[in-house]
């Protein structure tokens, strides 16, 4: 049998291509619900460079930015059917599909960003992984940290729960918030994330919140005028994988990305403590009124704990759980 040519060069070339890209090499599809700028994009920047470094370059991902890929809460159904590798969004959208990590919304349990690594670093983060895994079928492997959910309005400053009435104010489909705004006399507007520039834009609703790097990666400063520096809660948003698509992968595969995971967890708790401070001052010099609750912000925090923490004992594990939760944060148990 003789080699014709053109056989010849042409397999040679898919050769050289096959060496080039072994038949492993990954690009995981990463759903991400914020705009550039933020904390979403930054965990996942981070976490494609530590893939990338730990895979000799092997493995990488891109980013869909601004919901590109859907809605926070519908990318967790794609991850869980398999359809999408990975999505990062915020924990209040992960809720809805594993009600333990509810916890973590829960309205001023987590009061620092030291509070919110404590609580996803240790054993009760590993319990909400755990559990994350077995009721929404993704597994949790980064954690972005956004810092409080500050509420934003077109309207009027607000310093007190009395200001808040009659504002329209928008809130992701998440019980506990609702709950929790309501404790505040005030029944919500519950919309998907990738409606809520639009919703605010036509003044369909009045206001929001969210952190300052998320109303920055948002441009929310262009539709939104007022801020108020509510604490009710910090906000944490993790990566997710499908976990069809982790078990898929190798061992050595599958700690590559545990292992990418953790990196950009750590840098993501040095990006907030560097940057939050910076991108506020920017919001205000592009004219965003910020102002402080008044009271210390007493009455919102005592509404709120009193009438919404009762509610959710059960879906979040029972009371015994928030004790937990407390006890690793050295504070006092609830009865
Ligand atoms: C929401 O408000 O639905 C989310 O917290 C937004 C986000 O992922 O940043």
């Amino acid at each position: 049998m003789t080699f014709h040519p053109r056989y010849f060069l042409t397999t040679s070339a898919l050769a050289v291509l096959m060496a080039m890209t072994p038949a492993s090499a990954k690009t995981f599809r990463i759903a991400v619900g914020d705009g550039p700028g933020g904390t979403q994009e930054e965990l996942g920047k981070a976490f494609i460079a530590a893939l990338e470094e730990k895979s000799g370059g092997e493995h990488t991902g891109r980013l869909f930015l601004n919901g590109q890929l859907g809605d926070e809460q519908a990318t967790v159904n794609d991850a869980a059917m398999g359809t999408l590798d990975m999505s990062i969004l915020a924990i209040n959208n992960v809720t809805p599909f594993s009600p333990t990590v509810g916890v973590l919304t829960l309205p001023y349990v987590i009061l620092s960003v030291d509070d919110a690594e404590a609580i996803t670093q240790g054993e009760i983060g590993q319990e909400l992984i755990d559990n994350t895994i077995r009721d929404a079928g993704v597994r949790i492997i980064g954690w972005a940290y956004s810092g409080f959910r500050v509420l934003t309005n077109s309207k009027q400053p607000v310093e007190t729960v009395d200001d808040l009435q009659g504002l329209v104010i928008r809130v992701p489909p998440n019980e506990i918030m609702i709950e929790t705004y309501r404790s505040w006399g005030v029944d919500p507007t519950p919309l998907p994330w990738n409606e809520t520039f639009t919703a605010l834009q036509m003044k369909v609703v009045d206001g929001q919140d969210n952190p300052y790097m998320t109303n920055y990666a948002m441009k929310f400063d262009e539709v939104q005028t007022y801020v108020t520096n509510i604490r009710y809660i910090f906000s944490i948003e993790p990566l997710v994988v499908s976990e069809q698509v982790f078990q898929s992968l190798s061992p050595e595969e599958q700690q590559m990305v545990l292992d990418a995971g953790q990196e950009a967890t750590a840098h993501s708790g040095r990006f907030i403590r560097e940057r939050e401070s910076e991108i506020k001052e920017t919001l205000a010099e592009r004219g965003m009124e910020i102002t402080d609750p008044a009271d210390g912000e007493a009455e919102f925090m005592e509404r709120a704990t009193t009438a919404v923490w009762p509610k959710f004992y059960d879906s979040v594990g029972g009371v015994e759980q928030i004790n937990k939760v407390l006890a690793a944060l050295g504070r006092d148990p609830v009865e």
